[in-house]
Protein backbone atom coordinates (compact mmCIF):
# COMPACT_ATOMS: atom_id res chain seq x y z
CA UNK A 1 0.00 0.00 0.00
CA UNK A 2 1.60 3.75 -1.28
CA UNK A 3 -1.64 5.67 0.56
CA UNK A 4 -0.70 6.74 4.21
CA UNK A 5 -3.24 4.74 6.13
CA UNK A 6 -3.08 6.23 9.21
CA UNK A 7 -6.40 8.00 10.83
CA UNK A 8 -6.83 11.52 10.94
CA UNK A 9 -8.37 12.50 14.27
CA UNK A 10 -11.11 15.13 15.54
CA UNK A 11 -12.00 16.35 17.78
CA UNK A 12 -15.51 18.77 19.01
CA UNK A 13 -16.66 20.34 22.42
CA UNK A 14 -18.98 17.38 21.99
CA UNK A 15 -21.58 15.86 19.54
CA UNK A 16 -21.17 19.24 16.88
CA UNK A 17 -18.20 18.14 15.46
CA UNK A 18 -19.59 15.20 13.86
CA UNK A 19 -21.43 17.25 11.01
CA UNK A 20 -17.52 17.67 10.15
CA UNK A 21 -16.99 13.95 9.92
CA UNK A 22 -20.14 13.94 7.66
CA UNK A 23 -18.70 15.54 5.48
CA UNK A 24 -15.08 14.14 5.65
CA UNK A 25 -16.77 11.20 4.93
CA UNK A 26 -18.49 12.40 2.01
CA UNK A 27 -15.52 13.61 0.66
CA UNK A 28 -12.83 10.78 2.10
CA UNK A 29 -14.92 7.48 2.66
CA UNK A 30 -11.75 5.37 2.53
CA UNK A 31 -10.20 7.27 5.43
CA UNK A 32 -10.19 6.10 9.18
CA UNK A 33 -11.49 8.47 12.09
CA UNK A 34 -10.91 9.12 15.71
CA UNK A 35 -13.33 11.23 17.21
CA UNK A 36 -13.28 12.95 20.58
CA UNK A 37 -15.90 14.92 21.82
CA UNK A 38 -15.48 16.65 25.09
CA UNK A 39 -19.13 15.61 26.12
CA UNK A 40 -18.04 16.37 29.64
CA UNK A 41 -17.42 19.68 29.70
CA UNK A 42 -18.91 21.23 26.71
CA UNK A 43 -20.17 24.04 25.90
CA UNK A 44 -17.37 25.62 25.07
CA UNK A 45 -18.17 28.57 23.81
CA UNK A 46 -19.28 30.22 26.90
CA UNK A 47 -16.18 29.61 28.23
CA UNK A 48 -12.32 31.69 28.44
CA UNK A 49 -9.95 31.33 25.72
CA UNK A 50 -7.50 30.14 28.06
CA UNK A 51 -9.73 27.47 29.02
CA UNK A 52 -10.83 26.18 26.10
CA UNK A 53 -7.18 26.19 25.03
CA UNK A 54 -6.45 23.76 27.67
CA UNK A 55 -9.22 21.45 27.01
CA UNK A 56 -8.32 22.02 23.41
CA UNK A 57 -4.57 20.90 24.29
CA UNK A 58 -5.81 17.99 26.11
CA UNK A 59 -7.71 16.93 23.64
CA UNK A 60 -5.14 16.64 21.08
CA UNK A 61 -2.42 14.75 23.32
CA UNK A 62 -5.16 12.33 23.94
CA UNK A 63 -5.32 11.98 19.74
CA UNK A 64 -2.22 12.07 19.51
CA UNK A 65 -2.27 8.48 21.04
CA UNK A 66 -4.07 6.78 17.72
CA UNK A 67 -0.96 7.99 15.47
CA UNK A 68 -3.21 10.81 13.55
CA UNK A 69 -1.63 11.72 10.50
CA UNK A 70 -3.45 14.96 10.66
CA UNK A 71 -5.63 16.87 12.89
CA UNK A 72 -8.86 18.45 12.68
CA UNK A 73 -10.30 20.96 15.29
CA UNK A 74 -13.72 20.54 14.30
CA UNK A 75 -15.23 23.05 16.95
CA UNK A 76 -15.45 26.98 15.85
CA UNK A 77 -14.21 27.77 19.54
CA UNK A 78 -11.37 25.95 19.38
CA UNK A 79 -10.56 26.73 16.20
CA UNK A 80 -11.25 30.42 16.79
CA UNK A 81 -8.96 30.40 20.68
CA UNK A 82 -6.54 27.99 19.86
CA UNK A 83 -5.62 27.16 17.01
CA UNK A 84 -1.97 28.93 16.72
CA UNK A 85 -0.95 26.83 19.85
CA UNK A 86 -2.01 23.87 18.96
CA UNK A 87 -0.02 24.50 15.49
CA UNK A 88 3.27 25.20 17.62
CA UNK A 89 2.52 22.31 19.86
CA UNK A 90 1.55 19.35 17.83
CA UNK A 91 3.98 16.89 15.60
CA UNK A 92 1.44 16.59 13.17
CA UNK A 93 -0.67 19.40 10.93
CA UNK A 94 -3.62 20.80 12.13
CA UNK A 95 -6.82 21.77 10.39
CA UNK A 96 -9.11 24.57 12.14
CA UNK A 97 -12.86 25.75 10.72
CA UNK A 98 -12.36 28.85 10.79
CA UNK A 99 -9.91 29.80 8.19
CA UNK A 100 -11.51 27.36 5.26
CA UNK A 101 -14.91 29.19 6.36
CA UNK A 102 -13.66 32.91 5.96
CA UNK A 103 -11.84 31.86 3.06
CA UNK A 104 -14.58 30.60 1.07
CA UNK A 105 -16.89 33.70 2.48
CA UNK A 106 -14.80 35.88 1.57
CA UNK A 107 -14.57 34.56 -2.32
CA UNK A 108 -17.76 34.31 -2.73
CA UNK A 109 -18.79 37.87 -1.33
CA UNK A 110 -17.72 39.60 -4.80
CA UNK A 111 -17.48 42.64 -2.14
CA UNK A 112 -20.54 42.01 -0.44
CA UNK A 113 -20.79 42.33 3.45
CA UNK A 114 -20.07 39.38 4.94
CA UNK A 115 -22.05 37.47 7.93
CA UNK A 116 -20.70 35.60 10.77
CA UNK A 117 -22.98 34.04 13.32
CA UNK A 118 -21.21 31.46 15.76
CA UNK A 119 -21.35 30.88 19.65
CA UNK A 120 -20.14 33.95 21.97
CA UNK A 121 -16.50 33.13 22.25
CA UNK A 122 -15.87 32.47 18.88
CA UNK A 123 -17.51 35.66 18.18
CA UNK A 124 -15.12 37.70 21.48
CA UNK A 125 -12.34 36.16 19.82
CA UNK A 126 -12.60 37.68 16.53
CA UNK A 127 -10.94 34.81 14.65
CA UNK A 128 -13.53 35.45 11.77
CA UNK A 129 -13.10 38.97 11.16
CA UNK A 130 -9.28 38.28 11.36
CA UNK A 131 -9.43 35.06 8.85
CA UNK A 132 -11.73 36.91 6.39
CA UNK A 133 -9.37 40.25 6.53
CA UNK A 134 -6.43 38.34 5.96
CA UNK A 135 -7.93 37.35 2.56
CA UNK A 136 -9.50 41.25 2.12
CA UNK A 137 -8.30 43.65 3.75
CA UNK A 138 -11.66 45.98 3.19
CA UNK A 139 -14.04 43.42 3.45
CA UNK A 140 -16.95 44.60 5.90
CA UNK A 141 -17.71 41.97 8.45
CA UNK A 142 -20.72 41.99 10.98
CA UNK A 143 -20.63 39.45 13.59
CA UNK A 144 -23.35 38.05 15.69
CA UNK A 145 -23.26 35.23 18.76
CA UNK A 146 -26.45 33.04 18.58
CA UNK A 147 -25.95 30.87 21.69
CA UNK A 148 -29.39 29.37 22.03
CA UNK A 149 -29.03 27.89 18.28
CA UNK A 150 -26.47 25.21 19.87
CA UNK A 151 -29.50 23.75 22.79
CA UNK A 152 -32.38 23.98 19.98
CA UNK A 153 -30.19 21.85 17.59
CA UNK A 154 -29.29 19.47 19.96
CA UNK A 155 -33.42 19.26 21.05
CA UNK A 156 -33.77 17.67 17.53
CA UNK A 157 -36.35 20.56 16.61
CA UNK A 158 -37.37 20.72 13.13
CA UNK A 159 -36.60 23.45 11.03
CA UNK A 160 -40.26 24.01 10.68
CA UNK A 161 -40.80 24.38 14.41
CA UNK A 162 -42.10 27.79 15.52
CA UNK A 163 -39.71 27.98 18.30
CA UNK A 164 -36.92 27.36 16.10
CA UNK A 165 -37.58 30.09 13.68
CA UNK A 166 -38.99 32.69 16.30
CA UNK A 167 -35.00 32.13 18.00
CA UNK A 168 -33.49 32.38 14.24
CA UNK A 169 -35.77 35.29 13.21
CA UNK A 170 -34.70 36.65 16.72
CA UNK A 171 -30.80 36.71 16.01
CA UNK A 172 -30.98 37.42 12.42
CA UNK A 173 -33.28 39.94 11.69
CA UNK A 174 -31.16 42.84 12.67
CA UNK A 175 -28.64 40.97 10.32
CA UNK A 176 -30.86 40.91 7.61
CA UNK A 177 -31.32 44.44 7.43
CA UNK A 178 -27.93 45.19 7.11
CA UNK A 179 -28.06 43.47 3.25
CA UNK A 180 -25.11 40.82 3.80
CA UNK A 181 -24.08 38.92 0.61
CA UNK A 182 -23.16 36.28 2.74
CA UNK A 183 -23.48 34.64 5.73
CA UNK A 184 -21.39 31.79 7.70
CA UNK A 185 -22.52 29.06 9.68
CA UNK A 186 -19.31 29.60 12.18
CA UNK A 187 -20.55 26.96 14.28
CA UNK A 188 -20.78 22.82 14.24
CA UNK A 189 -24.47 22.79 15.27
CA UNK A 190 -25.84 25.47 12.88
CA UNK A 191 -26.04 23.33 9.84
CA UNK A 192 -28.98 21.11 11.15
CA UNK A 193 -30.95 24.53 11.40
CA UNK A 194 -29.74 25.59 7.92
CA UNK A 195 -33.03 25.33 6.11
CA UNK A 196 -34.69 27.41 8.86
CA UNK A 197 -31.66 29.75 8.86
CA UNK A 198 -32.26 30.30 5.03
CA UNK A 199 -35.85 30.87 5.38
CA UNK A 200 -35.48 33.75 7.61
CA UNK A 201 -32.36 35.30 5.70
CA UNK A 202 -34.09 34.90 2.16
CA UNK A 203 -32.51 34.45 -1.35
CA UNK A 204 -30.25 36.86 -1.45
CA UNK A 205 -27.78 35.82 1.14
CA UNK A 206 -25.80 32.94 0.65
CA UNK A 207 -24.89 30.62 3.54
CA UNK A 208 -21.16 29.66 3.92
CA UNK A 209 -20.39 26.44 6.18
CA UNK A 210 -17.41 26.64 7.46
CA UNK A 211 -17.19 22.46 8.59
CA UNK A 212 -17.92 21.57 4.71
CA UNK A 213 -15.42 24.00 3.83
CA UNK A 214 -13.23 22.77 5.94
CA UNK A 215 -13.42 18.96 4.93
CA UNK A 216 -12.97 20.18 1.18
CA UNK A 217 -9.59 22.23 3.27
CA UNK A 218 -8.58 18.35 4.51
CA UNK A 219 -8.97 16.91 1.23
CA UNK A 220 -6.31 18.90 -0.55
CA UNK A 221 -4.19 19.48 2.24
CA UNK A 222 -3.72 15.16 2.17
CA UNK A 223 -3.81 15.07 -1.19
CA UNK A 224 -0.86 18.05 -1.31
CA UNK A 225 1.23 15.63 1.25
CA UNK A 226 0.87 12.35 -0.64
CA UNK A 227 -0.95 11.21 2.68
CA UNK A 228 -4.52 10.21 0.73
CA UNK A 229 -5.04 6.56 2.01
CA UNK A 230 -5.64 4.45 -1.03
CA UNK A 231 -8.08 1.94 1.15
CA UNK A 232 -10.35 0.30 -1.24
CA UNK A 233 -13.01 -1.33 1.34
CA UNK A 234 -14.82 2.15 3.56
CA UNK A 235 -12.83 3.26 6.45
CA UNK A 236 -14.04 3.31 10.33
CA UNK A 237 -15.21 5.90 12.48
CA UNK A 238 -14.88 4.87 16.43
CA UNK A 239 -15.50 7.67 18.58
CA UNK A 240 -14.39 8.44 22.33
CA UNK A 241 -16.44 10.71 24.62
CA UNK A 242 -15.73 11.87 27.86
CA UNK A 243 -19.18 11.64 29.24
CA UNK A 244 -22.42 9.91 28.30
CA UNK A 245 -22.16 7.67 25.48
CA UNK A 246 -25.40 6.63 25.16
CA UNK A 247 -26.74 10.53 24.34
CA UNK A 248 -24.18 10.61 22.04
CA UNK A 249 -24.95 7.61 20.62
CA UNK A 250 -28.72 8.35 20.42
CA UNK A 251 -27.88 12.41 19.45
CA UNK A 252 -25.25 11.34 16.44
CA UNK A 253 -27.46 9.67 14.06
CA UNK A 254 -28.89 13.61 13.14
CA UNK A 255 -25.62 15.39 13.37
CA UNK A 256 -23.50 12.37 11.50
CA UNK A 257 -26.48 11.77 8.78
CA UNK A 258 -25.92 7.64 9.74
CA UNK A 259 -26.06 5.73 12.91
CA UNK A 260 -23.21 6.01 15.35
CA UNK A 261 -22.38 2.56 16.38
CA UNK A 262 -18.94 2.35 18.09
CA UNK A 263 -18.53 4.80 20.77
CA UNK A 264 -16.81 4.62 23.97
CA UNK A 265 -16.73 6.20 27.49
CA UNK A 266 -13.32 8.01 28.06
CA UNK A 267 -12.89 7.94 32.64
CA UNK A 268 -10.57 11.20 33.80
CA UNK A 269 -7.91 8.20 34.28
CA UNK A 270 -7.78 7.04 30.54
CA UNK A 271 -8.01 10.37 29.46
CA UNK A 272 -4.25 11.78 31.21
CA UNK A 273 -2.96 8.01 31.07
CA UNK A 274 -0.34 7.45 28.29
CA UNK A 275 -0.74 4.03 27.03
CA UNK A 276 -4.36 4.16 26.42
CA UNK A 277 -4.69 3.99 22.48
CA UNK A 278 -2.30 0.90 23.32
CA UNK A 279 -4.31 -0.80 25.78
CA UNK A 280 -7.48 -1.06 23.85
N1 LIG B 1 -18.71 23.04 19.00
C1 LIG B 1 -18.97 24.41 19.40
C2 LIG B 1 -18.59 25.35 18.25
O1 LIG B 1 -18.56 24.97 17.09
C3 LIG B 1 -20.43 24.62 19.79
C4 LIG B 1 -20.80 23.98 21.10
C5 LIG B 1 -20.06 24.56 22.30
O2 LIG B 1 -20.37 25.70 22.71
O3 LIG B 1 -19.19 23.87 22.81
O4 LIG B 1 -18.28 26.49 18.48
Amino acid sequence: MSGDARCIGVFDSGIGGLTVVRELRRRLPGENIVYFGDTARVPYGIKTSETVTRFARQNCEFLLRFDPKLIVVACNTASATALPELEAMLPVPVCGVVLPGAKEATLQSEGGTIAVIATEATIASDAYRRAIKQYDEHARVIQKPCPLLVPIAEEGRTCTDPIVLSVVRDYLDPIVRLDPKILVLGCTHYPLLRDAIAEVAGEGIRLVDSGEQTAKAVVERLRAGGKLSDRAEAGSLVSYVSDNPQRFRELGQRFLDHSVVDVTWVSPEQFYAQDFAQAR
